[in-house]
């Protein structure tokens, strides 16, 4: 089977809902943020902070051709939240594999991370605000690049699980 290609904001939970799938699946998973991390040596905020954001997106882009490359299956990738803002990767993402949005909305996702200090744009005074900004401008966006779309507002891990393999992968 083609990569399955996580997308969604922040806190949506394509990490965690990564892991479980690709437990159940027996699907080896990629985390773009922790290969990044990995390959840099340093933390996402670090690299933020001393080479900026462009910087960051460059690393995804170049991640997403070697994807591509490497022609994989049975793979999944989880991305981080602002990798189908760029209209190139957007269009990798679509190549390379089946691409599922995890939608939510910014009140769920603030629940979801509001004690976590890890994400560098969020640390600001008036973080829901800026989640319900990046979301409208993001949202169209995520929309486009994606296959399938799942609400995951109020689903436990399990049922989203459940809803991919049943409604994704057996079709
Ligand atoms: C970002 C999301 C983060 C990480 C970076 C930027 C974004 O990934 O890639 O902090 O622009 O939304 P997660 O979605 O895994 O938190």
């Amino acid at each position: 089977m083609k990569p399955l290609i996580l997308i969604g904001y922040m806190g949506s939970g394509k990490s965690t809902i990564g892991k479980k799938l690709s437990s159940d699946l027996k699907y080896i998973l990629f985390d773009t943020d922790a290969l990044i991390e990995e390959n840099e040596g340093r933390t996402i905020n670090n690299i933020f902070a001393t080479d900026g954001e462009e910087y960051f997106r460059n690393l995804e882009t170049e991640l997403l051709k070697d994807y591509i490359k490497k022609d994989k299956q049975d793979i999944i990738i989880s991305t981080g939240g602002g990798m189908p803002v760029r209209e190139e990767n957007a269009s990798l993402m679509r190549k390379l594999g089946t691409v599922i949005y995890f939608r939510a909305t910014p009140e769920t996702i603030y629940q979801r991370i509001k004690n976590d200090t890890s994400r560098p744009l969020l640390k600001c005074d008036d973080p829901l605000a800026k989640i319900k900004d990046m979301i409208a401008m993001r949202g169209p966006k995520y929309e486009a690049c994606a296959h399938h779309i799942i609400d995951v507002d109020g689903k436990s891990i399990e049922s989203v699980v459940e809803e991919i393999k049943n409604e994704i992968i057996s079709n």
